[in-house]
């Protein structure tokens, strides 16, 4: 590949993800299970989860979104533990949550 191929394709990579095309929400459903799913799987899923709002729950409130989801997680927050995830992760997981939407 020469230089300016690459640049290129470093191009498009960036754009693609300023646009907000590269979620995936199969990655998000991976990333749930490893990070989240002790407190949010839900009805009676595991013996570790807690008593905290399952997503899908979370998916069907009214006026959320995938956007507001990703920021939520990005943000400090005091009830729930900060996890050290990157903007796309979360974005996958937020596209993730968001089809559970009914
Ligand atoms: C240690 C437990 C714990 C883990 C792990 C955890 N959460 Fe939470 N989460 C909470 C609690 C507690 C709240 C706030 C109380 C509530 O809404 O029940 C919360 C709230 C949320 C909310 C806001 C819900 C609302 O009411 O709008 C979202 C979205 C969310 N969590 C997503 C995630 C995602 C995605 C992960 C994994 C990357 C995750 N959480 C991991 C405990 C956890």
């Amino acid at each position: 590949m020469t230089h300016r191929t690459l640049q290129l394709t470093f191009a498009i990579v960036l754009f693609g993800s300023a646009a907000g095309f590269t979620q995936d929400a199969e990655l998000g459903k991976r990333l749930t299970e490893r990070w989240c799913a002790d407190c949010h799987a839900g009805s009676g899923h595991s013996a570790k989860a807690r008593q905290v709002i399952p997503f899908e729950a979370i998916a069907a409130k009214p006026g959320v979104n995938a956007e507001l989801i990703a920021n939520f997680l990005m943000l400090p927050h005091s009830a729930m533990p900060n996890l050290p995830i990157r903007r796309s992760e979360a974005e996958d997981i937020a596209a993730f949550i968001m089809q559970m939407k009914k």
